[in-house]
């Protein structure tokens, strides 16, 4: 019995992948490969998942429901981990109508197929977006996310309630995950982390917004995939809630689960990290804040820890100085 994974191609998708496949399981693979941030990293992931002999590869774009739903006739995956999206919060200011695609209905594809092939269970990504403009930190899955700053947030927030009323009407188990900035070896061009790597190492100037007084959850890669394996085997069952801060609803084994660090560090010291960890020093632009963004972001991460026992911790000098270690080896610098 297989899991798909939407996104393969992608950060988390390819990270994730890796896991599952060294510890064993057969992973079916979708991603239909776009070119949002440069492909040829996502085809270098593809390489390194290619290795394995219980991988296979399908470039697919999940707002074709028809080719979605032969693939799940064909395969029959036990579980679905629904990564794959038009990912970026600044982009969704001038590119409103992507996210709404995939995101929106590629997502409701997502959910139609799981429920017709009747899956154990459906997980999807969800963001730390989702809270908005809620200003209550560290976040609880419990508090309000009814007021999204972009498009991103809301085409977010929306699959979410698409996937409750699934959960509802036909039993479906569904978890969200609100992830809190992932970062971490082979990670996104598009995100902060590479971005001032990149320009740091290219002796670029960095632009720093809202004068750097902002703070985040950063995530490491590979604290979120091994939560991410646990969840797999932690089906909502409807009725048995963990505790008055678990996230389950009242009426459907559905529930949102927050992956962060519960630890945010400020983006100052977040850039000092890398200073550290290149030996090098930045030149900044401080900038005023860019609209959309949201000033911090924590994790309230007791329902992952009563869930799966865990508790993401890797701090950011060390998960920086491995992402550094990776970018270097990578592009040959
Ligand atoms: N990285 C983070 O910090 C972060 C934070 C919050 C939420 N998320 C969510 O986690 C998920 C994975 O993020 P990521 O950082 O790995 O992003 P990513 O962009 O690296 O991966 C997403 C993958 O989805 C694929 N894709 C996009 N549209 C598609 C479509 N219509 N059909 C098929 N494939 C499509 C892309 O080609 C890409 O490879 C996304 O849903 C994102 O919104 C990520």
């Amino acid at each position: 019995m297989a899991i798909l994974i939407t996104g393969v191609a992608g950060f988390i998708g390819s990270s994730l992948a890796k896991r599952l496949l060294n510890a064993g399981e057969t992973v079916i693979g979708l991603d239909s490969m776009t070119d949002y941030y440069d492909p040829t990293l996502k085809q270098a992931r593809l390489e390194t998942l290619g290795t394995f002999r219980n991988f296979s590869f399908y470039r697919q774009d999940i707002t074709d429901l028809d080719a979605l739903d032969a693939l799940c006739a064909k395969q029959k995956p036990r579980h679905i981990v629904h990564l794959a999206g038009q990912v970026g919060v600044r982009y969704s200011l001038t590119h409103p109508e992507e996210y709404v695609s995939a995101n929106i209905v590629g997502s409701f594809h997502i959910i139609e197929c799981a429920k017709r092939h009747k899956v154990e269970h459906l997980l999807m990504a969800s963001t730390s977006s989702a809270y908005g403009a809620n200003t209550s930190f560290p976040a609880m899955e419990t508090d309000r996310a009814d007021h999204p700053l972009t498009i991103y947030a809301a085409s977010k927030r929306a699959s979410e309630l698409m996937a409750h009323s699934y959960s509802s009407l036909y039993d479906l188990p569904v978890t969200m995950m609100r992830f809190f900035t992932v970062y971490g070896p082979w990670g996104r061009p598009d995100m902060a982390p590479f971005l001032f790597l990149d320009a740091i190492l290219n002796k670029r100037p960095i632009d720093v917004f809202n004068h750097g007084k902002m703070s985040r959850d950063f995530t490491f890669i590979d604290d979120l995939v091994i939560s991410l394996q646990k969840l797999l085997n932690c089906p909502p069952i409807a009725g048995e809630p963990l505790g008055e801060f678990d996230s389950l609803s009242p009426v459907a084994p559905h529930r949102v689960v927050n992956i962060g660090n519960s630890d945010p560090v400020e983006l100052m010291d977040f850039i000092r990290a890398i200073e550290k960890a290149t030996g090098m020093q930045f030149q900044m632009n401080m900038k005023e804040m860019q609209a959309g963004d949201m000033v911090d972001t924590s994790a309230d991460t007791r329902l992952l820890q009563a869930l799966t026992g865990l508790k993401p911790a890797t701090s950011v000098e060390s998960g920086v100085r491995k992402l550094v270690h990776w970018y270097r080896e990578f592009y040959n610098l």
